[in-house]
């Protein structure tokens, strides 16, 4: 039986090319008539991309610092059209997740309003939708906050005390 080679690793400019062109037909960058500059989250070692038997399937870019409420923040995350729904999308995140929880016990990301597919995906791996950024990059359009706790509240946390 043949062995399908899978792995996520470091993204290189060897990659960005092909993650260009999956964000050029994607949402919500179509739409909002936006590219992504690789090479900051290259330098900042905060992009990853999974290869599928050589070729870049999908990419993600997040960083794991504590960067807003105890969370992580997930920033991008993309799979290339005709590798969708084959669970690329979910392995990435399960990766970001994972690197995230060593520093933060929290995930945090932004999904446009018109973005349904995106929230459906985000939804069905864990992530409540926990506010609402109102016209913050077009006229009409929301920025949906998301949130999921990545570790347990620790016991002595899950109460307040009061004296
Ligand atoms: C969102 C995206 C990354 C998902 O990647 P994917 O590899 O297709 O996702 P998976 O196959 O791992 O899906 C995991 C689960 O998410 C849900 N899901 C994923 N895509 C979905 C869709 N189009 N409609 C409804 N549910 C969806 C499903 O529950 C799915 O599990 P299932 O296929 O067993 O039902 C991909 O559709 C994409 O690149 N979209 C454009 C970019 C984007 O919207 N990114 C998110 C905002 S930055």
């Amino acid at each position: 039986m043949k062995r399908t080679v899978v792995k996520i690793v470091p993204m290189t400019r060897s990659h960005s090319e092909t993650c260009s062109g999956i964000v050029a037909v994607s949402e919500p960058w179509k739409t909002l008539r936006e590219r992504i500059d690789f090479s900051k989250y290259m330098a900042l070692k905060q992009a990853y991309v999974y290869i599928k038997e050589g070729e870049t399937a999908g990419f993600i870019i997040f960083t794991p610092e504590p960067v807003f409420a105890r969370g992580g923040y997930i920033r991008a995350v993309a799979v290339a059209p005709v590798m969708r729904r084959h669970g690329i999308g979910e392995k990435l995140l399960a990766f970001a997740e994972t690197v995230i929880a060593r520093q933060s016990p929290h995930a945090y990301l932004c999904v446009s309003s018109f973005n349904r597919r995106g929230q459906m995906f985000y939804r069905s791996l864990g992530y409540t939708r926990v506010g609402t950024l109102p016209d913050l990059i077009v006229r009409g359009a929301s920025e949906y906050i998301y949130w999921k706790r990545l570790r347990p509240l620790p016991l002595k946390n899950r109460r307040i005390h009061r004296s």
